[in-house]
């Protein structure tokens, strides 16, 4: 999806577009970003692609600075308004693409949550290679992308209970709402960060809504829910 499609959605973000944090019903996100924080308040958390800026309202306490940038004006000028009243935040509306160029090396913690999701491997590389600048040697990464693997989980409960579901594309290019938007497998991800120069990647589950995947959650009780894969890997020094 271009910036023009990001604005439009903008006009109302909280009905159509995912909040990761908010779905951390685990709490996986809310634990890596704590630990990554540590017990010093001296470091820098940079988010790109921050949306509303939930993560940096919920931990921005935790740091000295707290940079969001996101490319979407009416995403931008939401997220300062929630964040009004947080005095690390530093709200920025520009492409990550470039992010690396105004903040080189600068982010102890890194987060990247759904933004990784253009149909263009172009696109993507080039926020991978924003990741590898902004980090600071070191850095520990928190990086989100919607889970191939949880497109077939999807699928196979929707046969196992009669509903109606399309079968995942082998590309990983799936549809949501008109929107074709990237989803990767676990190995991808993996082979992505060491590429952008990431070591030790630890991969865990972020929840994902039944709703998002346009089924009833009632319909699926008792099966395990739909993911997002959470990546969290440390800048090679
Ligand atoms: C699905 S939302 C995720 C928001 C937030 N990170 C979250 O997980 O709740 C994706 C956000 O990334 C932004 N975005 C996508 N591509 C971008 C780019 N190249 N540069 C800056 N922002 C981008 C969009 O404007 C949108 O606000």
């Amino acid at each position: 999806m271009d910036r023009r499609r990001w604005r439009h959605l903008a006009r109302d973000f909280d009905r159509d577009v995912t909040d990761t944090p908010r779905n951390d019903a685990r709490g996986v996100i809310r634990r890596a970003v704590e630990e990554a924080a540590g017990q010093r308040r001296d470091r820098v958390l940079v988010d790109l692609g921050c949306g509303p800026a939930t993560l940096i309202r919920r931990h921005a306490s935790l740091f000295a600075r707290a940079v969001g940038v996101d490319f979407a004006d009416p995403v931008i000028a939401l997220a300062r308004k929630r964040c009004a009243r947080v005095p690390q935040a530093e709200l920025h509306c520009v492409d990550v693409a470039l992010a690396g160029e105004q903040w080189p090396r600068t982010a102890d913690v890194l987060a990247c949550m759904n933004v990784v999701t253009s149909t263009s491997a172009r696109k993507r590389e080039a926020v991978g290679r924003a990741l590898a600048a902004v980090a600071r040697p070191g850095a520990r990464l928190l990086l989100v992308v919607p889970a191939l693997e949880s497109v077939q989980h999807v699928h196979a409960c929707c046969q196992t209970r009669n509903y109606e579901s399309i079968a995942p594309p082998r590309n990983g290019l799936v549809s949501r709402g008109g929107d074709k938007q990237k989803f990767w497998t676990e190995g991808e991800l993996r082979e992505a960060l060491e590429r952008w120069g990431f070591s030790t990647p630890r991969l865990d589950k972020v929840s994902v809504p039944w709703s998002d995947e346009g089924v009833a959650a009632g319909d699926m009780r008792g099966l395990p829910g739909p993911w997002d894969w959470l990546a969290v890997a440390r800048r090679a020094r």
